[in-house]
């Protein structure tokens, strides 16, 4: 994830040499710095000296060792701290690094890897005017950006946008599947069905009309359409959609108790 927001920033011209990267993984900074030019480190006391933003893409499992080392210069310097970390919550990282570190939460999804994420963000009250514009100008390099103000609202975030992906290719698998058991070969279904949700995607962000409205628009009455959108409709396809992304944002919920419990 670290990777991807570091190429979104230099191709929206960010100056690789005013980033710096820490990893304990010198194999990991390697490969990194073959592909961009930026200064890298193992030591992630020396990537957060003199910054103005720190960002932390660790896995939320080893956020808390990875940042309790750093409490002191963040306490001394107040860098803007963006997390990226999921299910880790504001106060908890407050709790780690300092009670008035100004803290921006993201979630970030894996389009964002092709620059064509989406991204939620929180902000705490410690965060300044000037910060927030840094903070989504850096997530807005790999995608588009929303904020909440309510950091309750990060659990639908990650259950929407965060797990979405999956709910997306788990689409295109289940309409492979159908194009083979119908005798198209697997490549052919599989374009098929690719190129279908790219297109249905790009054209609705493109549209001024809602998903509603188009879906009613390529629904001619009688036709093919209508019979398949009928079967997914009365076999509960909207309610088991809801009821799954409703359980990913308890488990969202959960997993942020159990990061917040084990400190
Ligand atoms: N991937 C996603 O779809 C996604 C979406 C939204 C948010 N996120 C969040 O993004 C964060 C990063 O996820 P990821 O998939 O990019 O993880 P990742 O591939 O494991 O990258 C994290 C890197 O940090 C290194 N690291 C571990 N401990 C460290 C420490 N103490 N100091 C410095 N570096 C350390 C890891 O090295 P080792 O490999 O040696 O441990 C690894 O190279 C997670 O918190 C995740 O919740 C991910």
């Amino acid at each position: 994830m670290a990777g991807s927001l570091i190429g979104g920033l230099i191709a929206d011209g960010w100056n690789p040499a005013s980033i710096r990267v820490s990893d304990t993984d010198a194999r990991q900074l390697e490969r990194l710095s073959q592909r961009f030019p930026v200064t890298t480190t193992t030591d992630n006391n020396r990537a957060v000296e003199g910054a103005d933003v720190v960002v932390l893409a660790v896995k939320p499992q080893v956020m808390k060792d990875a940042v309790q080392s750093l409490a002191a210069s963040i306490s001394k310097q107040q860098p803007l701290v963006i997390s990226i970390a999921a299910g880790i919550t504001e106060p908890t990282l407050r709790q780690w690094l300092g009670e008035e570190t100004a803290i921006v939460r993201s979630m970030p999804n894996t389009p964002a890897m092709v620059q064509s994420g989406a991204t939620g963000m929180y902000a705490n009250p410690y965060v300044k005017d000037d910060q927030r514009s840094v903070a989504e100008s850096i997530l807005r390099a790999v995608g588009i950006v929303i904020w909440v103000d309510d950091e309750a609202m990060m659990d639908a975030v990650t259950a929407l946008s965060g797990s979405g992906p999956a709910y997306i290719f788990l689409f295109i698998e289940a309409l492979q599947a159908a194009g083979l058991e119908l005798g198209l070969c697997r490549e052919t279904a599989y374009l098929l069905a690719l190129q279908t949700a790219f297109g249905a995607a790009k054209m609705a962000l493109e549209s001024e009309e809602d998903a509603t409205m188009l879906r009613q628009r390529v629904t001619s009455p009688g036709g093919t359409t209508e019979r398949a959108i009928k079967i997914l409709l009365e076999g509960g396809f909207g309610e088991l959609v809801s009821k799954a992304v409703h359980t990913a944002a308890e488990r969202s919920r959960e997993l942020a108790k159990e990061f917040g419990d084990n400190q």
